[in-house]
């Protein structure tokens, strides 16, 4: 199956699409994670990319769909796929459409406040990669689990967060016009807690 996830930052996306990963075994193809990948390998194009994600604008389409158009023509994703943060423009899904056939586009739907709440508060541990959240931990600075040091997306500062927020619903809301026209867009409420946002999402792609 292959399968979309739509919506705004802090969803839920990533989360869902990693458990959907492991349980089901659709790889997570996720613009953001390979985007920051090439930043940490010092890539050209995470040289390019780096301004803008610090920034929380979108990098330029041709970039991210000449990243995603190799990454769907590896052999891990011929059977089916999970697409986490693409596509984000109408763009990005025009092009999408004239290299894949897309099965089912999943929006995941969420307020504001819980957008604020769950990034606000997200820390990633630099050595083990496990994501906490502050109001859980009793040190903000160390990875409870393996004592590395825990950082803070730069894109997740509190102004960048609404700034993201802005330009999700400029550039990326109207593709839940495109993909209703299309027949393929399904819908999930993820505001609350994750292991019942997971069986809802089970529900709606009906696996
Ligand atoms: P990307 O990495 O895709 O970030 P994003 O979508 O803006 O935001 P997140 O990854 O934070 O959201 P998510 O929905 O995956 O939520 P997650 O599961 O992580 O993109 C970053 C940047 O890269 C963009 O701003 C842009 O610059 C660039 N980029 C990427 N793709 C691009 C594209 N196609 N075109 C152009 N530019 C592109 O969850 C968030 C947090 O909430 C986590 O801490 C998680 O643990 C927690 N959480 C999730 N669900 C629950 C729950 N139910 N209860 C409690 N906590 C929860």
């Amino acid at each position: 199956m292959n399968i979309i996830f739509l919506g705004a930052p802090g969803a839920g996306k990533g989360t869902h699409a990693a458990r959907l990963m492991a349980e089901k075994g659709f790889p997570q193809i996720s613009t953001g994670d390979m985007l920051r990948q090439n930043i940490a390998e010092g890539s050209a194009l995470g040289l390019a990319a780096k301004g803008y994600i610090d920034a929380g604008e979108l990098v330029p389409d041709e970039v991210v769909i000449g990243m995603v158009r190799e990454r769907l023509a590896q052999p891990d994703a011929q059977n089916g796929f999970v697409l986490d943060g693409f596509p984000r423009t109408v763009s990005q899904a025009v092009a999408l459409e004239e290299l894949v056939r897309i099965d089912v586009v999943l929006n995941l739907k969420v307020t504001q406040q819980t957008v604020l709440e769950r990034l606000g508060g997200r820390r990633i541990c630099a050595a083990c990669g496990k994501v906490f959240h502050a109001s859980r931990l009793q040190d903000d600075q160390v990875c409870p689990l393996c004592g590395g040091q825990l950082i803070q997306r730069a894109d997740d500062k509190p102004e960048t967060i609404l700034h993201r927020l802005e330009v999700y619903r400029e550039q990326t809301e109207p593709l839940i016009a495109h993909y209703q026209k299309t027949g393929l867009l399904k819908s999930v409420q993820v505001d609350g807690e994750a292991e019942k946002n997971y069986r809802d999402i089970m529900k709606a792609l009906g696996i």
